[in-house]
C-alpha cells in the first residue's frame, strides 16, 4: 500500500559547503525515498533505485513541461532536446547526436590529447595556479567552442552565461535577476548564429544548420539545438576538472595508486563523477497520478531527481563516502540515465581522459594552496576558485 511522502523543510539550496550537503542527501534518503521539500513543494527523489526508476519512466515523469523548478526557467529552455518527449526529443536527439558519436569523437581524440598537453604545460609554467580559470575551464574552452564551430566572439562569455543559465534552473534566488539576463545572453548569441550562419563548416553547429536546410527540423529549432551544446557542454566538465583537482589534492594515495598504474584512469572517471556529481540533479513534471518507492505521487507534481545523492545511496555503494579509483562504477547516475542520458559524455570522457593523462605524465602531486571555495549554484555542485600548486615530477615518466 502507498503511504503520503516524508515532508521536510529542510532548504537545501543554503547550504555551499561540501559536507553540509552530503549530510542533507543522507538525512534525505533516511526520510525516504521520496520527501516532499515543502519550501519548494517539489518531491526530491533521493536513493538510487528510485532515481534510476524515474529517469528510466520518461512517460511518467516527463521533461516536456521543463525541467527546471520554476515557470520562468523552463519558458528559457523550452523546445530543447532537454526539455523535450519523445518523439520531438528523438528527432531532435537524432541530430543533436550525430556529431556525438563514438565515431565522430575518436576521429578528434589526437587533437584532444594535444589540447590537454598544452593546457597542463601552461599551467606547470606557473608557481601556483588558479585551478579553476587555468584548468578545469581552459580544458573544455579549448576544446569545445571549436569543435561546436563557434566565432571568436564572446568566447569569453561563455562560462559566466552558461553558470548563470544553469543557476537559473534552481529555485528563485537573489541570484535570479541576472540568471535571466545571463541566459538571454546566451539565447541571443544563439539566434545570432543561425541567423548569420556563423558556424565553421565541418563543425557540431553547422550539422545543425544542415539538418534544417534539408528539411529533418523547422528552421526556428537551430537556436534552441545550440542551446542544448552550449548550456551543458562547458561547465559541466570544468566542474568534473575542479573535483579532480581537490580530491586528488586531498587524497595522495589515490594519485601514486594512478601513476603507479595509469590504465585505472577511465575507472578513476566514473569514481570521480560518482563521488563528486557535477550536476546535482533536473525535474521531472509527472504526466499522471503514479507510485514511486511507495509514495503516490499527483498529476502535475514536480519531481527532482536528486544524482548526486543517488551516487552516494549506501543501499547501493559500498562505502559510498570512500573515494576509490579501482571501483570503476559503471552504473553511476552523474550523466543521467536512459533516454535523456548525457548525448555528449563521450566528448567528456575523452576530455577527461586527455587531461588525466597529461597531468600523470608530469605531475607527481596535487597540492592546495588555500581553501576552494565552493560556487553558489543551484544546480550545479562546482568550484568558485581552487588556489592549488602542481608538483612537477623531477624526471618525466
Ligand atoms: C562531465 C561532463 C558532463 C556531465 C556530468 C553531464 C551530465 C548530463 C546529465 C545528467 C544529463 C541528463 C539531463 C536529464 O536527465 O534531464 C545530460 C544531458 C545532456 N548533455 Fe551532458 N554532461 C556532461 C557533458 C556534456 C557535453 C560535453 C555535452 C556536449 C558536447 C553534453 C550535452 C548534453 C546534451 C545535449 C544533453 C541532453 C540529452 C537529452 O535530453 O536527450 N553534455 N548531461
Amino acid at each position: 500500500m502507498p503511504t503520503s511522502a516524508a515532508a521536510t523543510d529542510l532548504d537545501l539550496f543554503e547550504r555551499y559547503d561540501r559536507d553540509g550537503r552530503l549530510a542533507q542527501y543522507r538525512e534525505l534518503r533516511e526520510l525516504g525515498a521520496v520527501v516532499h521539500l515543502d519550501r519548494h513543494d517539489i518531491y526530491a527523489v533521493t536513493r538510487y533505485d528510485e532515481v534510476r526508476s524515474a529517469l528510466e519512466n520518461h512517460e511518467t515523469f516527463i521533461s516536456g513541461e521543463g525541467v527546471a523548478f520554476t515557470d520562468t526557467a523552463n519558458a528559457v529552455i523550452r523546445r530543447t532536446t532537454l526539455a523535450s518527449d519523445p518523439p520531438e526529443h528523438d528527432l531532435l536527439r537524432s541530430v543533436v547526436a550525430t556529431g556525438l558519436q563514438p565515431r565522430a569523437v575518436r576521429g578528434r581524440r589526437d587533437e584532444i590529447v594535444a589540447k590537454a598537453r598544452g593546457v597542463v604545460d601552461a599551467a606547470l609554467a606557473k608557481e601556483e595556479i588558479e585551478g579553476v580559470s587555468d584548468l578545469a575551464q581552459a580544458m573544455p574552452l579549448s576544446v569545445i567552442p571549436d569543435f561546436l564551430g563557434l566565432p571568436r566572439r564572446n568566447r569569453e562569455h561563455l562560462f559566466e552565461w552558461a553558470q548563470g543559465g544553469t543557476d537559473l534552473l534552481g529555485p528563485v534566488s537573489e541570484r535570479t535577476p541576472r540568471n535571466i539576463e545571463l541566459s538571454r545572453c546566451i539565447a541571443e548569441f544563439t539566434v545570432e548564429l543561425a541567423e548569420r550562419r556563423e558556424l565553421a563548416p565541418g563543425s557540431l553547429g553547422a550539422d545543425v544548420l544542415a539538418a534544417a536546410d534539408a528539411g529533418v527540423i523547422p528552421p526556428d529549432k537551430c537556436p534552441a539545438l545550440l542551446i542544448d551544446y552550449l548550456g551543458p557542454s562547458l561547465e559541466t566538465t570544468a566542474t568534473a576538472i575542479g573535483h579532480l583537482l581537490v580530491t586528488f589534492a586531498e587524497r595522495p594515495e589515490q594519485w601514486r595508486i594512478l601513476r603507479d598504474d595509469p590504465a585505472l584512469v577511465s575507472s578513476a572517471i566514473n569514481e570521480l563523477v560518482r563521488f563528486e556529481s557535477p550536476i546535482r540533479g533536473f525535474t521531472r513534471l509527472t504526466a499522471h497520478d503514479t507510485v514511486l518507492g511507495g509514495v503516490p505521487i499527483p498529476e502535475g507534481a514536480r519531481i527532482w531527481n536528486l544524482l548526486a545523492s543517488a551516487n552516494r545511496d549506501e543501499r547501493k555503494w559500498e562505502r559510498p563516502d570512500e573515494f576509490d579509483v579501482r571501483r570503476n562504477p559503471l552504473d553511476h547516475l552523474a550523466f543521467g540515465y536512459g533516454t535523456h542520458g548525457c548525448a555528449g559524455q563521450g566528448v567528456a570522457r575523452l576530455e577527461l581522459h586527455a587531461l588525466f593523462h597529461a597531468l600523470l605524465e608530469s605531475v607527481e602531486r596535487i597540492e592546495l594552496t588555500g581553501e576552494p571555495v565552493i560556487a553558489e549554484n543551484s544546480m550545479l555542485n562546482t568550484w568558485e576558485r581552487i588556489p592549488v600548486r602542481l608538483v612537477r615530477e623531477r624526471s618525466p615518466r
